[in-house]
């Protein structure tokens, strides 16, 4: 049977989306389906903006960063009678089966349409890798390989200089980036949003590691980081306002650690923020392989009939979730990875 796959790539772009599409427009080739990509994100179902897909216009794009068919994060449900035109435009456009690509939002909207009789596949896209339902996204591992070859080249400057150089990373709710970077960079204090931190407790430890000898530090901190004030727990947000999901943008954590952490301890600091570096492009060869298993997988059940399913990892296997589990509680660093990072803080 030859049926219409539709699919789209939906919130902030990530290594290895190329990967996924290309996936899908193998293995979709071998059943006989057609591939047609809807362009950026739900938007492209709201304007019926497609392109066709097949083997030759995904040639070349494996290691390319980004996504060829664009996104966004437009909200499908947002306003009254945006996902009814979608269900509308998909019927209009033929489309037997959505494929989306993305994290909680994207997904989280994809289960609304699967609940509306669409036949919708999901597959699991974030660089912060706190989705639940699957051990590891893709885009995580590069953008933490990004990351630590950040941190290295942090060092060496910092040491030359004896200062203390602040690392803001990506990472809203979740510290896995800054967990995974700042382990695998050596940062002598690691801050995630998951644990909140004082600016003294900082300090300290920047001070003791000063007192053993080591005149310089390196500070990885998480955009999303808490910093206990007398006022509570504070987040830093950018001026920027919110994205269509009612998301707050974060942004400046490292700046206003940075000037703390130099009034307080006197010490020359620094900060460098990574930003959409983090999510730029070529993957790294264990992104393209997961997203490649992620793409074939999403079209061996759309063959399977096996809707509303979330492609996921477990361990090493390649297993499928129920979509709905993308709407439960974000995947978060808990207490023993987090007494992992504090091992190696003075
Ligand atoms: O969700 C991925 C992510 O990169 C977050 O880590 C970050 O907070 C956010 O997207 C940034 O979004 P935008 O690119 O819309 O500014």
């Amino acid at each position: 049977m030859k049926r219409r796959i539709g699919i789209l790539t939906g919130g902030g772009d990530c290594p290895g989306l190329n990967a996924v599409i290309r996936g899908v427009v193998w293995r979709a080739s071998q059943f006989g389906d057609q591939v047609i990509g809807i362009k950026n994100g739900w938007a492209g179902l709201l304007t019926c903006e497609t392109i066709m897909l097949d083997r030759k216009s995904v040639g070349g794009i494996l290691y390319r960063g980004g996504t060829i068919i664009g996104t966004s994060r437009t909200n499908l449900f947002k306003e009254e009678g945006t996902a009814k035109l979608a269900i509308k435009n998909i019927a209009k456009m033929g489309l037997d089966v959505i494929i989306a690509v993305g994290g909680e939002d994207t997904l989280g909207a994809a289960y609304k349409l699967s609940r509306k009789k669409i036949q919708v596949v999901g597959v699991p896209k974030t660089i912060d890798n706190d989705l639940p339902g699957t051990d590891f996204t893709f885009g995580f591992d590069t953008a933490i390989s990004i990351a630590t070859e950040a941190i290295d080249r942090l060092h060496t400057t910092a040491e030359s200089h004896n200062r203390v150089l602040v690392v803001e990373v990506m990472g809203r709710h979740a510290g896995w980036i800054a967990a995974y970077s700042g382990l695998a960079g050596g940062a002598d204090v690691i801050l995630v949003p998951e644990y909140p931190f004082t600016i003294e407790e900082v300090c300290e430890a920047i001070r003791r590691r000063h007192d053993a000898g080591k005149f310089f530090s390196i500070v990885c901190v998480a955009e999303g980081a808490q910093m206990v004030t007398k006022k509570g727990k504070e987040v830093i947000l950018s001026s920027k306002g919110k994205d269509a999901f009612g998301h707050v943008r974060l942004g400046g954590i490292g700046q206003v650690l940075a000037e703390k952490i130099e009034a307080v301890t006197g010490y020359e600091t620094r900060v460098t923020v990574l930003g959409h570096i983090q999510r730029g492009g070529t993957p790294t060869a264990h992104d393209r392989v997961l997203a490649t298993r992620y793409g074939v997988e999403a079209m061996n059940c759309v063959e399977d009939g096996d809707f509303a399913k979330m492609v996921a990892l477990r361990g090493t296997d390649i297993v499928r979730v129920p979509l709905k589990t993308v709407t439960k509680k974000i995947r978060t660093i808990d207490k023993d990875f987090y007494n992992l990072t504090k091992v190696f803080q003075y």
